[in-house]
């Protein structure tokens, strides 16, 4: 019978040869820029939607025939341009807006799709944005809403932010609302 297997030679040479190309590999993963999604940023403000009164910053722009009939408004469609301020007064310090729609998606319960940018206007996140989609079911004590994205500073953003009625207006319709909003994004973005 032929001794069909390798001389120690052959199999040292293989081993040589496949830690060497596995070195070269690790150099190569070493050489490339990183992508440093390495930092988290807790954000904390307050969300003011109004209505009525000296500042409107939200406004219906569209319904259906049924929303006034329907207990949960389903079809209404409000655009707003919301301040964000540090504390719940309305005379604290503005930090930015939340710009977007809201819009009444469900026949049963109170409940809102919120297409929102975040704009931030002051500080180091002067200039950056973070992304909401999501549910929000406004009669819920805390609601958690996906954050999808972020420019600026937030660059490939991701998230969630948690929102509870600091007070509402039954007969205005303006509301407070506390956010912390928790994202994952580059520790140093790129430059523009
Ligand atoms: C709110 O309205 C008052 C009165 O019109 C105005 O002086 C104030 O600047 C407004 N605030 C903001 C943040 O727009
Ligand atoms: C935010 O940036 C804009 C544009 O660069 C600038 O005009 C504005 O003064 C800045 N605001 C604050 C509060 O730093
Ligand atoms: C936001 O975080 C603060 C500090 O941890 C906490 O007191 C508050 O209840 C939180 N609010 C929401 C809506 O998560």
């Amino acid at each position: 019978m032929a001794n069909m297997g390798y001389s120690t030679a052959t199999i040292t040479v293989i081993t040589v040869l496949l830690f060497a190309c596995l070195h070269i590999a690790e150099v190569e993963a070493e050489a490339k820029p990183k992508l440093g999604l390495g930092k988290i940023s807790h954000l904390h403000f307050y969300f003011h939607d109004l209505l009525e009164g000296t500042n409107v910053t939200a406004v219906d722009v569209a319904s259906a025939p049924a929303t006034d009939s329907s207990l949960t408004q389903f079809g209404m469609v409000r655009v707003m341009d919301d301040w964000l301020t540090e504390g719940p007064e309305a005379t604290s310090k503005m930090v930015g807006r939340a710009q977007g729609i809201y819009v009444s998606s469900s026949q049963e319960k109170l409940h809102l799709l919120m297409a929102t940018t975040f704009v931030f206007e002051s500080g180091k996140y002067n200039g950056s944005t973070l992304s909401m989609v999501g549910k929000n079911a406004v009669f819920d004590e805390v609601r958690e809403m996906p954050i999808v994205g972020g420019s600026g500073l937030f660059r490939l953003g991701r998230g969630y932010a948690l929102a509870r009625t600091h007070s509402f207006d039954l007969k205005s319709g303006n509301a407070v609302v506390e956010y912390n909003v928790t994202v994952l994004h580059y520790s140093s973005p790129p430059r523009l």
